[in-house]
């Protein structure tokens, strides 16, 4: 396959909102603020194709010639996120249904059934001609298929295939009533033909946890097979040229373990809040990373400025941009793109973010950022490519677990899957230890600790997989709402926590949910106990508390108050060679700190380097050597500390050895030199 020699930088642009003359104006500006790569017709679909089975494609031609001409790459597009006005009209079968049962008319974008059979003939039409143009044209780096896929459709077409692919499934009628225990609320079908679509109509979709579970996954396997048609055509046409799909930030309603299984690499588009924390970036980067076992990712987007479609859309900080590209990075995208390189005139998006501002020229802070980045990346973009993290710490990420964990009605309404793992990443993250972030297929080999926050639903073979790993010495850690519910939600009749419960030596017999403001108390067991020093005698915690029993597991904690209290919270267990923790709470943040602290010491796990707090440091290791990368959080100077190793700082060409200080907002990338 195609390999980038350099890292990509560039991004989204919609040259047919322009003239030639502002055109040939944009490829100056380009060269000058390095720019090597630029996506498009990400919404040109309606002039493309301006009726059914009629192109034009000249005026493309000609830019992505032009774009050429001037050095720079293109990964292309299909239009398919935009169907053209005359394609919904005259096939309304392409227009979604709504959850609400409203049959939706022509308008927005990723506004299309994905089932439907008509769209996706017109997709891989289109698909096709534009591959059949430029699938070997030198410019041609990668290819982009539609835009954030995302829509569930509540139409007749959806309904029929949600039935087939129920039959195909389960086989009979019995085993879907077995499977989704219809003869609770006396729901029992006769017929597939009765199954219908969990919609507001009927409710189902949040008081039926079973069909909503089955048909989020309907969703995802039908949101592959869109994709899957697009990618079958452009594949005919150059085996060579990677293909991908840039995922919204907001990863809840497809499963991407499943949809990256389909793509050549991840796409993802990085919209962070500006009240997001950056362990909380880095923490989706790294899932990111996790989706294809650690491969590099593309940075399909992110702005390079505001956003338009928040309350309060804050300008990104001076160095801000900068420092947000390089932690994409530095945790595994070999990418950075930005959405948009002109600002468009009007429309929803006039005052979102650009390289080039209404403003029209480059005397502008942003242009001025972006072209300083863009030479800096041409400097020491190579040496990081396809660099690998290595990391001994994992941390178990499922989407169907996310969606019936939090589709569960009780033990509460707070139920949040990615804020609980996050919570145990964030320890880590502070520390600088790497994580890798797997699937429940993924292996668990070269791994030494395991993190499973909620690891609710039980896949078949998962708990055997653990049971393997800590046998064979590897440490997990998992939590309150763990081992409880088979692949359709049903729950594990016998001790919770189900399948999980002699690895971890304690069994659970109830758990209480405390309303947010009220707390309860962990209170370490004293050192000689627990056999675990912590900082402090105690330690608050809330959300959910399971009530433990030890069963050849030592408390290391238990609770203060409540009638449960006295009884153990945290525990330990060991387990063949290796040993396993469970916290039956919602621990406050500091004792993961500690917790996961004392874990990563007792497996031999160490940070980094050393570095004061904020100081987010990673590896990324190819064949022509290691990149670390520190990058400063804070709006003040911190140091990391790189000891007896010399490094070459790549942007300055210095060495760094020892204690050094970065400024803030500052990043240092720089290699680590063997020779000395
Ligand atoms: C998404 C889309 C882009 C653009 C940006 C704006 O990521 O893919 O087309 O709308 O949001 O932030
Ligand atoms: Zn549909």
């Amino acid at each position: 396959m195609k390999k980038a020699d350099r890292i990509y930088y560039g991004g989204d642009y919609n040259p047919d909102q322009w003239d030639d003359a502002t055109i040939d104006e944009d490829m100056r500006y380009f060269k000058e603020a390095g720019i090597n790569l630029l996506t498009l017709p990400v919404f040109s679909w309606a002039k493309l194709e301006p009726d059914e089975g009629v192109y034009d494609f000249g005026w493309l031609d000609r830019i992505i010639d032009k774009i050429w001409e001037n050095g720079i790459y293109v990964c292309l597009a299909t239009p398919t996120t935009a169907q053209p006005a005359w394609l919904s009209t005259r096939y309304p079968e392409v227009l979604p249904v709504d959850i609400q049962g409203r049959k939706r008319t022509h308008g927005m974008r990723v506004f299309f059934c994905v089932n439907s059979l008509k769209y996706r003939e017109r997709a891989a039409a289109v698909a096709e001609e534009m591959a059949k143009r430029y699938a070997h044209h030198p410019a041609l780096a990668m290819w982009h298929v539609s835009n954030e896929y995302g829509t569930y459709c509540y139409c007749p077409t959806c309904q029929a295939k949600f039935r087939l692919w129920l039959r195909r499934r389960y086989g009979t009628i019995e085993e879907l009533n077995k499977r989704w225990h219809t003869s609770f609320w006396g729901r029992i079908l006769t017929s597939f033909e009765e199954v219908t679509l969990p919609t507001e109509l009927n409710d189902d979709y949040r008081f039926n946890p079973a069909i909503q579970l089955d048909y989020m996954r309907f969703v995802t396997d039908s949101t592959i097979e869109c994709f899957q048609n697009e990618y079958d055509v452009l594949k005919k046409y150059n085996p060579e040229i990677p293909i991908q799909t840039n995922m919204s930030g907001f990863i809840k309603k497809l499963d991407q373990f499943a949809m990256t299984k389909h793509l050549d690499i991840v796409g993802w588009d990085n919209y962070p809040w500006p009240t997001d924390p950056a362990y909380f970036i880095a923490m989706k980067h790294d899932i990111m990373r996790g989706l294809k076992g650690g491969q590099s990712y593309v940075l399909t987007e992110q702005s390079p400025n505001q956003q338009n479609w928040q309350p309060y859309n804050k300008l990104k900080r001076p160095g801000e941009v900068r420092l947000l590209s390089y932690q994409a990075m530095a945790h595994g995208a070999d990418t950075c793109l930005f959405f948009q390189m002109r600002q468009s005139i009007a429309g929803q998006e006039k005052f979102h973010g650009a390289v080039i501002t209404h403003a029209g020229h480059n005397n502008t802070r942003v242009f001025r950022e972006t072209a300083a980045l863009g030479a800096e990346l041409e400097k020491i973009g190579q040496a990081f490519l396809e660099g690998r993290v290595k990391a001994r710490v994992g941390m178990i990420l499922d989407w169907n677990n996310w969606w019936a964990l939090e589709l569960s009605s009780g033990p509460s309404q707070d139920m949040d899957y990615l804020k609980t793992f996050s919570k145990y990443y964030k320890p880590f993250y502070e520390k600088n230890i790497p994580v890798d972030v797997l699937s429940t297929e993924s292996s668990l080999e070269g791994y030494s600790v395991i993190v499973a926050p909620m690891l609710y639903m039980m896949k078949d073979g998962i708990a055997e997989k653990l049971q393997k790993f800590v046998e064979q010495g590897g440490t997990l850690l998992t939590t309150v709402m763990s081992g409880l519910a088979d692949e359709n939600d049903r729950c594990i009749f016998g001790e919770y926590p189900g399948p999980l419960k002699d690895i971890l030596g304690i069994w659970v017999e109830e758990t209480d949910a405390l309303r947010p403001e009220e707390q309860n108390i962990i209170k370490i067991k004293d050192g000689g106990e627990s056999g675990m020093t912590f900082g402090r005698e105690s330690y608050s915690c809330g959300f959910l508390c399971d009530i433990i029993h030890l069963r050849g597991a030592r408390g290391l904690a238990s609770y203060g108050e409540d009638f449960y209290a006295g009884s153990p919270c945290v525990t330990r267990n060991e387990y063949g060679k290796g040993r396993s923790y469970y916290v039956g709470t919602q621990p406050e943040d500091d004792f993961l700190l500690e917790l996961t602290g004392l874990i990563a010491e007792e497996a031999g796990i160490e940070p980094l380097y050393p570095a004061a707090a904020g100081v987010e440091l990673t590896a990324r290791e190819n064949e022509r050597g290691c990149v670390v990368f520190a990058i400063n959080n804070n709006e003040e100077s911190a140091w990391v500390d790189f000891g007896d190793e010399r490094l070459e700082n790549l942007m300055t060409g210095e060495a760094v050895t020892g204690r050094t200080m970065l400024a803030p907002r500052d990043v240092i990338v720089a290699k680590i030199n063997k020779d000395n």
